[in-house]
């Protein structure tokens, strides 16, 4: 099988994935997380959300993977005959299934190891860039397509590989699930890098990460104040290099749809543009998804990927 994409992938060293006790830690703060009203979920998830819809019918056996705490399971569980909602964390599983009322079946599987049979959905589909986070994004496209059945459907997110902005590092205390941390964060070589140092619970700079504090420079004579180290990367892709692992993957009629750029309103507009673009979230969304086309791949925060099963 000609593997383009996946050696496209493969020519930078794997990513060091987040594994599921991080996302384990995330799960008691991650709905409030996505409703903050500056955070750019509000426009790419319900964009997702939207280009998920148009691949779903009625009929449809569905499966969706990374499904977090269920925010995604609860807006699409409808618009199928059945849902069976995926996520290797079993705490966002835990989450999920105490808030989703709709009938949905959870399971907890990693989704590079699918435990389903082959062509058992006529859908799979993901919201909140799974695929930047899986270690070997072409083995999950594998699995995606293992499962479905011809001429089945696949819609998922990943984050772009956006020009500019590179070197730049953001730097945030905040607790993660109760824990103390300073975190610094930048996009560097393809991939989103995250270094996370556990501030100790004795240490003063622990009541700054209560605070959310935004420091501009690295603290003086931080090591003294961590107790340990951990750095976690997403991969970011490219629009082209998107499409060639889908189609390695053997998948057709592959369209990347670009989502986020309304994002950019909550950073950088005024206050009464910012009120307005929260407020008229929806059309404007609508909006933006009929005009997707006419908007630079390279700058959009996120890319959605449509595409058929061979
Ligand atoms: C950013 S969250 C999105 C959650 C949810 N879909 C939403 O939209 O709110 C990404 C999710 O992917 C899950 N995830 C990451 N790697 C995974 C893997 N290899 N297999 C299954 N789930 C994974 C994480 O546990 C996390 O819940």
């Amino acid at each position: 099988m000609a593997r383009l994409g996946y050696q496209a992938v493969r020519r930078s060293r794997p990513i060091r994935a987040y594994p599921p006790s991080y996302w384990d830690s995330q799960a008691s703060e991650w709905d409030e997380l996505v409703r903050r009203p500056k955070n750019p979920h509000q426009f790419y998830y319900l964009e997702a959300d939207y280009l998920i819809s148009s691949v779903l019918e009625k009929p449809m056996q569905a499966l969706e993977l990374g499904c977090g705490t269920g925010g995604s399971t609860a807006v699409h569980r409808r618009q199928v005959a059945q849902l069976v909602a995926t996520d290797f964390s079993l705490e966002m599983v835990r989450r999920a299934a105490r808030g989703v009322r709709d009938p949905v079946r959870f399971v907890v599987a990693d989704a590079s190891h699918l435990p389903f049979r082959d062509r058992a959905f006529d859908v799979v589909f993901s919201r909140g860039v799974l695929l930047s986070y899986v270690p070997d994004p072409s083995r999950t496209l594998e699995e995606a397509r293992r499962v479905l059945r011809p001429g089945g459907k696949l819609a998922m997110d990943a984050m772009n590989r956006i020009s500019g902005g590179r070197g730049k590092v953001s730097r945030l205390f905040h607790t993660i699930g109760d824990r103390p941390a300073y975190v610094e964060y930048a996009m560097r070589e393809g991939r989103q890098i995250r270094r996370i140092h556990w501030l100790s619970e004795t240490s003063p700079l622990a009541a700054r990460a209560k605070k959310e504090d935004r420091p501009k420079t690295r603290p003086r004579n931080l090591q003294a104040h961590v107790a340990s180290v951990e750095q976690y990367e997403g991969r970011l892709f490219r629009a082209g290099e998107l499409k060639e692992l889908l189609e390695a993957a053997r998948f057709k009629d592959v369209r990347v749809t670009p989502l986020g750029h309304l994002a950019y309103t909550l950073g950088f507009a005024d206050d009464s543009t910012q009120r307005f673009a929260r407020k008229h979230r929806r059309p404007l969304s609508k909006l933006y998804l009929q005009l997707a086309d006419h908007f630079r791949l390279e700058t959009a925060w996120h890319l959605l990927v449509r595409a058929v099963r061979r």
